[in-house]
């Protein structure tokens, strides 16, 4: 039997992401070379995005094991600034306590229990707003109205208990689990990818925030595969070559895809032509008054009118000039292409070198079939210039399109698409007659391979 036969092995039609790959102008780093397996074909319970019983286990076993990504370091600049984490019932202040070190606290008062903030902001200290017991910044008691009635309680035992905090790529990342592997461990290959690709060197430039009615695993397995382009999409299969996307599964906790851009889908076959291509995507940027000078002044040869080839330069040359820096061995790819790498349970950013989008899916509170969505765009400092402070986040209400952002002007309509499926998904998981959920061998292999680790860590020992 060939490998093509094994389970899992067949493949698109079309060029491969890695033809692709050998047709950049610039070398190729080796971390985007393919790493595809096999992890099976059984199918999913349905029961695992609408049952309470089971999102509990979520809550007891998963999240509070987890490394989470809670903020960047640049919402946090200054000593004194605080970011508010939620995370199923539970909460944390991010604070920045020293120019060089955060803390995240459990957002409890140690008196009678009132959440100590409800907003991100900045100060001196954490004074409970029912009775005013007081915390210095470095998390030991600063005052007790009435000490004398609490001679009880040591210093040392009205201490704000903290949870870990690490750092990588400008994420700030915190872990309830005291016993947790260090971050470096757990993020597993993603360092060593992102090493080119700096995301430290980024800075926060749009933060968009919506309560979608799904599970936040259907919300976030929506963005794992994009399978789905032909029937949510379909206005941009000109441009995305998406059923021969490619799926690399890197670890326990880090998988990605990699799908070409400026390449047209193998569900059109050979009928769009280059220049379709072309001015397709320039279209989808809104530039399209490009066409014509790119095609002008490109040369005679017919490798040099490939758009992956022309718009890789344009990217190029408007990043050096918006930004500064040199990109000159930047690869077409990394201008052009979704990189989506994702680590588990549910952080997402991309890799590359365009603007990278960065998605983030929370339970909302303890609700099974609510969530959280977030969008960040991390746009690169300016040479010479400070990193600014990022952006507040800006939520949707229940009724405003994610076009209604303006500051995600390509994305926000393709999200949309995106959300027209969630609350249908989760109605039918519940509907479903025989509980399962099937899953493609290949292009849905992210998703088989995110529950093969979450059924790890709702098995695992306590
Ligand atoms: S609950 Fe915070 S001071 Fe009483
Ligand atoms: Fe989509």
């Amino acid at each position: 039997m060939s490998d093509r036969r094994k389970p899992g092995a067949a493949r698109s039609e079309g060029p491969s992401y890695q033809d692709y790959l050998a047709r950049d102008t610039n070398a190729v780093p080796p971390t985007l070379a393919e790493h595809s397996t096999y992890l099976g074909s059984a199918p999913l319970e349905a029961s695992r995005y609408t049952s309470q019983a089971f999102f509990d286990r979520e809550v007891d076993r998963l999240w509070p094991k987890v490394w989470q990504m809670a903020c960047r370091e640049e919402d946090i600049p200054n000593v004194g600034d605080v970011y508010v984490y939620d995370i199923v019932g539970k909460s944390f202040l991010v604070t920045r306590v020293a120019a060089d070190e955060i803390r995240a606290y459990y957002n409890v008062c140690l008196h009678r229990g009132r959440k100590l903030r409800t907003e991100s902001g900045q100060t001196e200290d954490f004074r409970c707003p029912f009775h005013g017991f007081t915390w210095h910044l470095n998390g030991s008691i600063k005052s007790v109205p009435c000490r004398w009635d609490f001679e009880h309680l040591s210093d040392a035992d009205l201490k704000l208990p903290e949870a870990r905090v690490a750092a990588w790529g400008g994420f700030v990342f915190l872990n309830m689990d005291i016993d947790a592997p260090p971050l470096e461990e757990y993020l597993e290959v993603l360092p060593a990818h992102f090493e080119r690709w700096r995301l430290e060197d980024c800075y926060k430039a749009a933060h968009v925030a919506k309560v979608i009615r799904c599970n936040w695993k259907v919300a976030m397995e929506a963005f794992m595969e994009s399978y789905h382009v032909i029937a949510t999409h379909p206005q941009i299969l000109p441009v995305i070559a998406d059923a021969n996307a490619q799926y690399d599964i890197l670890g326990r906790h880090v998988n990605r895809n990699l799908t070409a851009f400026a390449a047209p889908s193998p569900h059109l076959g050979q009928g769009v032509t280059e220049e379709e291509v072309l001015r397709g995507m320039l279209n989808l940027w809104g530039k399209p008054g490009s066409a014509d000078e790119l095609l002008g002044d490109a040369g005679g040869d017919p490798g040099d009118r490939e758009p992956r080839r022309l718009l890789g330069a344009l990217n190029r040359e408007t990043f050096r000039r918006a930004q500064g820096g040199d990109y000159s061995a930047v690869t077409d790819a990394e201008t052009l292409d979704a990189l989506v790498y994702n680590v588990f349970p549910n952080f997402s950013p991309w890799a590359g070198f365009a603007p990278n989008i960065v998605y983030r899916w929370r339970p909302r509170d303890c609700v099974v079939d609510e969530c959280i969505m977030e969008v960040m765009i991390l746009k690169r400092v300016s040479e010479g210039a400070s990193k600014p402070r990022g952006v507040p986040m800006h939520w949707l209400d229940e009724d405003e399109p994610w076009s209604a952002a303006s500051e995600l002007p390509i994305l926000g309509p393709v999200i949309d698409q995106d959300m027209s499926n969630m609350p249908y998904v989760q109605d039918g998981l519940v509907a479903s007659a025989n509980n399962e959920v099937q899953l493609g061998n290949y292009q849905e292999i992210r998703i088989r391979h995110f529950h093969q680790t979450l059924d790890e860590y709702l098995t695992a020992a306590s």
